[in-house]
């Protein structure tokens, strides 16, 4: 498919009002995007699991208008929120063009995080694809049957594709359980455009793979992910580093197949580490680290090398440490990071999630 297959080219203009409601999950990065193109198109393929309780929950409601250009009003738990606007009209311009009726409404915003907003948790990737989302459901109502839009599988598409105009890792937040976002020939359908759901098999031993976030820092990052992004922008090490997240998604997708954890561990320990490499060679270079990241992932090596755990790490951009573990190893785990990892996260608070099935519409 290409952009022009997004452009919505007629709707019916007498519907004057109405609200939809969406809950979009957040996602974790097992092979990493960092390196971006013009119009939000990634340099490299990257694959996520879906959580599923670290969520956004977006209602929006829409009201006919006669003014001209955008209007809309943003809610963040129940108080308006005028810091969310900007980024929110970026995003509506930057999909305009696909959603002609975005300047015929007044929209009103509503949303909220299943997750403490100061948690250091990414909220753009829920934020975002939870918009895209109500968008699309308007797009729908605003629409007759037979149009693309009532395709589930085009409305998937078109809402990932509108949600990486938001932010690119957004893209991956509609569907789960694992989702490709990024052209490469081990994934058939992948596209740079929107995520593709990973159809591939995968072993039982990923069936509910647990996500424990554990805290380290909480604070605002020193350096955004989209300034870290455009970093990558004559970096000596870039043309390496996209090349080598194409064979690590061909990697991972057999490690999948097989559920051979040692692998498993290797790719995705080595992705994190490479993605704060990136950071850490940038010119300017900047770490995002803490030392409690660093703490706790001796000490996830350590408990590695005394046990026979598959636990392992991953970080997004900041300080905060995903452990992903099998199911099975839930209560070992889980008493491993009371016992020995808790000490090192910002008063002791930590998220435990698991990987999810994806977005839901709530019926109003
Ligand atoms: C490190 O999706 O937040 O989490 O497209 O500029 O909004 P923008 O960036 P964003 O970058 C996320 C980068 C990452 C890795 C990943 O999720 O793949």
């Amino acid at each position: 498919m290409t952009e022009q297959d997004f452009i919505l080219k007629n709707y019916n203009a007498n519907i004057d009002n109405g609200s939809v409601k969406w809950t979009s999950p957040s996602n974790i990065a097992l092979v990493k995007y960092w390196g971006k193109k013009k119009h939000q198109i990634p340099e490299n393929p990257s694959i996520s699991f879906t959580l599923s309780d670290c969520k956004t929950i977006t209602e929006i409601t829409y009201t006919k208008k006669d003014s001209k250009g955008f209007s809309f009003d943003v809610f963040f738990e129940g108080n308006k929120n005028e810091a969310f606007k900007p980024k929110i009209q970026t995003f509506f311009e930057r999909i305009e063009s696909y959603m002609p009726f975005l300047t015929a409404f007044h929209f009103k915003i509503e949303t909220s995080n299943t997750f403490p907003h100061s948690s250091g948790i990414a909220s753009s990737a829920s934020g975002m694809s939870a918009i895209a989302l109500c968008l699309m459901s308007i797009e729908k109502k605003l629409t007759t049957q037979g149009n693309s839009t009532n395709d589930q599988a085009y409305f998937n598409k078109k809402a990932s594709f509108l949600a990486r105009l938001g932010s690119g890792s957004a893209c991956r937040s509609i569907e789960g359980e694992l989702v490709v976002w990024g052209k490469n020939d081990s994934v058939s359908n992948s596209s740079d455009l929107y995520g593709t759901k990973f159809e591939a098999d995968v072993h039982s031993v990923f069936k509910n793979y647990q996500d424990t976030i554990l805290l380290v820092d909480k604070g605002e990052k020193q350096v955004s992910s989209t300034v870290g992004h455009q970093l990558m922008y004559g970096h000596p090490f870039a043309e390496e580093r996209f090349k080598q997240a194409h064979v690590n998604i061909a990697n991972l997708k057999t490690v999948l197949a097989t559920g051979d954890l040692n692998e498993f561990i290797k790719i995705v320990e080595s992705e994190a580490l490479t993605l704060h490499a990136m950071m850490m060679t940038s010119l300017p270079y900047f770490i995002l680290m803490k030392p409690n990241t660093l703490e706790i992932i001796n000490k996830i090596w350590a408990y590695r090398a005394q046990t026979d755990s598959k636990v392992c790490f991953t970080l997004d951009a900041g300080a905060n440490v995903h452990v992903l573990y099998p199911e099975s190893e839930k209560q070992n785990v889980i008493e491993f990071i009371k016992n020995e990892l808790v000490t090192y996260c910002q008063n002791g608070h930590y998220i435990c999630d698991q990987i999810g099935q994806g977005a839901n519409q709530i019926q109003l």
